[in-house]
């Protein structure tokens, strides 16, 4: 399907949301990598999830049990079809962080002791930061750091360099950077970790919902992501695992379901996936994902990246244009995600947010859960636009002059062109 006349996938009025009104003006939202707006497909999905089939699953034998079940399955085999996975290792979570714990307890636990190292990268998440640091605080292992450097990306060299000390067993970092919108080479990344004989998670939350992934293409061990901000609801997140690890782990959590029968002195697993979901999961939120991979599936992956991609191009450009915009991560599109990260001379992030909301347009600010990134940007916070599939140019154009406005606001001198940094 060609680009509508206003640079848009023409999706918004599947969205409700947009029908309300903020400063007088439609909703513009700008903030999808914090989670983004849901289409009444999953609305309804959920809710006559809720209103026709409910029931607890792998417990009943009645119809309505049963249909439960259905539902729960399906979505499961939809999810796992979305991102090029299969149903037994494509494992049902709260949410991206939980995914990224269960993999840094029940893998790390087992795998990362004394002399041994975990590498992350100078740019993730705090979800893909603190559970490394507990497990190898707790294990007598190091924590390693890849530097991302002036482009806002990691060197392949370093990466190397990390690998022939010998010593490192996991390897876990961002497909997309939240803060940065760099987009990391997954598979060459996964690649060379495994040829040098350490597992891989990746940390697909920015990923997933913009751009198409092939989870087993790609190559990594783990992969993770989280339902919300793929239109999906909140409470679902994904894990996929090899499935040689995932049946060689412990349990993470325990309890009903994910047993296979319970003795009064031990027990034994459940077959994956369910191994791995222990109590009543999240039903009627994994049915909305289902519905929200449908929902992307049938505007097309590629289609939808390549409209993020024009957007944060628009964005690049005009943040460009604003004096005094420091722009952290890649310069080009091209390498990126769509978001932007910025910082405006003499206005704190906050007051960016804060004054673009005045014009009804809806950005974040802060440290995004990236504080030892920030620490290497030299900054505490930035300002973060990032865009979605119902999101247009106009969108763009709408914080681009709200920008301009904060600027008379505080009054600045229109000197300095946009430096693009990382
Ligand atoms: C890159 C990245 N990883 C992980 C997460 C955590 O996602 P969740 O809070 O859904 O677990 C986020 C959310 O902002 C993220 O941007």
């Amino acid at each position: 399907m060609p680009p509508a006349a206003d640079g848009s996938l023409g999706v918004r009025r599947d969205f409700p949301i947009f029908t309300r009104e903020f400063a007088g003006r439609p909703l513009v939202y700008l903030d999808s990598g914090a989670t983004s707006q849901k289409p009444q497909a999953v609305i309804d999905a959920q809710a006559s999830h809720l209103l026709e089939h409910n029931a607890n699953v792998h417990r009943g034998v009645y119809e309505l049990a049963q249909q439960a079940d259905a539902a729960f399955e399906g979505a499961r085999r939809r999810v796992a079809a979305f991102t090029g996975a299969i149903p037994e290792t494509t494992i049902f979570t709260k949410n991206a962080t939980e995914a990224i714990n269960l993999v840094a307890y029940a893998w790390g636990r087992s795998n990362v002791g004394p002399g041994d190292a975990v590498l992350v990268t100078q740019m993730e998440h705090h979800a893909n930061l603190v559970p490394w640091q507990l497990l190898c605080r707790e294990r007598g292992a190091e924590l390693r750091y890849l530097e991302v450097d002036g482009r806002g990306e990691l060197s392949l060299e370093a990466l190397d360099g990390e690998l022939a000390r010998g010593d490192v067993r996991m390897v876990a970092f961002a497909h997309v950077s939240n803060v940065l919108g760099t987009i990391n080479p997954v598979a060459e990344i996964a690649r060379r970790a495994r040829e040098a004989g350490a597992v891989t998670l990746v940390d697909g939350a920015q990923a997933v919902p913009q751009m198409p992934v092939e989870v087993h293409a790609l190559g990594a061990d783990f992969y993770v992501w989280t339902g919300h901000k793929a239109l999906g609801p909140t409470g679902v997140g994904v894990l996929h695992g090899s499935r040689e690890l995932l049946e060689r782990m412990p349990p993470f959590l325990t309890g009903g379901d994910m047993i296979s029968s319970v003795d009064f002195q031990e027990a034994t697993w459940n077959e994956l996936p369910w191994k791995f979901e222990a109590g009543t999961p999240p039903i009627a939120e994994a049915v909305g994902l289902g519905a929200a991979v449908e929902y992307l599936d049938g505007l097309g992956m590629e289609r939808v990246r390549e409209h993020e991609r024009e957007l944060t191009g628009l964005l690049l450009d005009g943040l460009a244009q604003v004096p005094g915009v420091r722009v952290v991560g890649p310069p080009e599109a091209d390498s990126r995600g769509g978001l932007v990260s910025f910082t405006v001379e003499g206005i704190h992030p906050h007051d960016v947010a804060e004054l673009v909301s005045r014009e009804g347009v809806c950005i974040r600010a802060g440290h995004h859960c990236a504080q030892p990134l920030m620490r290497c940007l030299g900054v505490t916070a930035t300002a973060r636009a990032s865009v979605g599939v119902y999101n247009e140019p106009a969108d763009v154009e709408a914080l681009l002059a709200a920008l301009h406005g904060a600027r008379e606001v505080f009054a600045l001198e229109g000197s300095a062109a946009a430096a693009q940094v990382g």
